[in-house]
């Protein structure tokens, strides 16, 4: 089926209607970007309501559900940001429980700020020795299940930003005896439906929400996503009211047209070709890595273990085991010496993340610099690794709620100060996003020290006022 709302739009751009609505840039006729500002209309008359579709958006989202094998989607024009608050505000009400994996998204974490919910937290597995974390196992889900049996949803990122998927299917199952809704934060995989080298998706395994960044893995514009629903777990109309809230009632056009025009490539053969050349270019990619020692590309061993039931090939890992040099340095070394940009620099491995739009060319500089590098980090003494500066950590004390932590009046002090008191702000090391810290939690000394090895090795904390993290916000009840 052909992109429908692009086609619609191209029509509109060449017909003779003069724009007496908005935007302001009037069909291009002054501000920058003319060619893309012709299409650039929101809810204008022969166009459709996003929030009330019944016409040519309906079609659109419709379409959408075949492709992905949804029962229902939505689309999203601010990320899954927008589909995880909606799925969370959808779901759980003011002092209602929610289960929430530790490693999820800040969004989620803003989401239950806003809707109120009491979280309680699942730990995912972790890869001690490469720094950072593995899937949730069932047995986890249980056991808080167990613990917490009137929580009315339980969320988990699955595939991770490392691209290790959790067991949805058997996670669905526990969840699903207890009557609690299953959502599922795959904003990394809305890739993995279409071709059978990734893993299976969250619809396929039983989970009732799921959420995915087309922006991030698929030809789309930055900003878009969809969510999906399925099964009778999920009050659809409670669930329609809050995307409704948190969608602006002015949708970009392009966006929308975006995600349809994804759908149809992802339907035609253009899109079939793409994955198939997509997943032979990562095969050879792969093998050329095979005899690396310095910098290694995780693969499928890794599942099976730390709670992974499989793994996105499409995300390359490269993991330093001896420390020669740390995630940070080898990021700055690719993208320096070799014009090379990782999406993730960590403090023992980097991610270079893929997609079916990766061409040759991408993946043989992406070869050459690695096997450069292999050679030269390999001449270079090993270093013994600090295990004190690794980002595990248990799940700190609650004396607050998020909410309550957010909303209570706050004073600035040093770190070293803040031992022993209250978390008034987010500690957020992004990406990936997972928080150390969340408002309402204890500080405690290892926090700090975790804090002040991610500053020394340059990694960016998001979410406090102070982005040197010198100081931190603390609450002055
Ligand atoms: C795991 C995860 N969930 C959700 C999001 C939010 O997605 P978006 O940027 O599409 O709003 C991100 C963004 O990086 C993410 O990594």
């Amino acid at each position: 089926m052909k992109a429908i709302l692009y086609e619609k739009l191209k029509e509109y751009a060449q017909s003779n209607q003069y724009p007496f609505h908005m935007p302001g840039h009037k069909g291009g006729r002054e501000g920058i970007f003319p060619e893309v500002a012709q299409m650039d209309i929101t809810e204008i008359d022969g166009f459709d309501n996003l929030h009330q579709p019944e016409g040519i958006l309906a079609k659109a989202q419709e379409l959408c559900a075949k492709t992905f094998g949804a029962e229902q989607s939505y689309f999203l024009i601010n990320g899954s940001t927008a589909g995880i608050l909606a799925a969370i505000l959808g779901s759980c009400g003011d002092g209602e429980k929610i289960l929430l994996a530790r490693n999820c998204h800040k969004s989620v974490y803003s989401a239950v700020i806003l809707s109120g919910a009491k979280a309680e937290y699942i730990l995912p597995e972790y890869f001690t020795e490469m720094d950072f974390y593995g899937g949730v196992t069932v047995e986890s889900c249980e056991k808080a299940l167990s613990l917490h049996p009137d929580a009315k949803a339980l969320v988990i990122t699955s595939p991770s930003y490392e691209g290790f998927t959790s067991d949805i299917a058997n996670i669905a199952e526990v969840v699903h005896k207890k009557g609690t809704i299953l959502i599922v934060d795959e904003a990394h995989g809305s890739h993995m439906k279409f071709h059978p080298y990734f893993p299976k998706t969250a619809l396929e395994q039983g989970a009732d929400i799921v959420i995915q960044s087309l922006h991030k893995t698929l030809p789309s514009f930055t900003q878009t996503a969809v969510m999906h629903i399925q099964g009778d777990t999920v009050d659809r109309t409670r669930l329609q009211q809050a995307l409704s809230m948190v969608q602006s009632t002015s949708p970009s056009y392009l966006f929308l047209a975006s995600i349809d025009s994804c759908r149809s490539w992802l339907d035609g053969q253009e899109g079939k070709e793409a994955f198939d050349k997509y997943v032979r270019q990562l095969q050879e990619f792969r093998s050329t890595m095979a005899g690396n020692q310095s910098i290694l590309l995780l693969g499928k061993e890794v599942c099976a273990t730390h709670g992974v039931a499989d793994m996105d090939l499409g995300k390359l890992i490269f993991y330093i085991p001896q420390g020669q040099v740390t995630g940070v340095e080898l990021g700055k070394l690719l993208r320096q010496r070799f014009g090379l940009q990782m999406e993730l620099c960590g403090n023992t491995h980097i991610i270079a993340m893929t997609s079916p739009a990766d061409d040759e060319e991408g993946f043989l500089r992406l070869q050459q610099a690695i096997l450069h590098l292999e050679k030269e980090i390999s001449e270079i003494p090993i270093s013994t690794i600090d295990f004190s500066e690794k980002m595990r950590q248990d799940i700190p004390v609650a004396k607050y709620t998020p909410r309550q932590g957010y909303f209570a009046p706050k004073k600035e002090v040093s770190l070293e100060e803040s031992i022993g008191n209250i978390c008034g702000e987010f500690v957020i090391p992004y990406p990936p996003g997972a928080p150390l810290l969340v408002p309402g939690e204890v500080i405690s000394e290892k926090m700090v020290k975790k804090m002040q090895a991610c500053r020394k090795k340059g990694i960016c904390l998001i979410g406090c006022e102070d982005s040197s993290s010198q100081k931190i916000r603390i609450i002055s009840l």
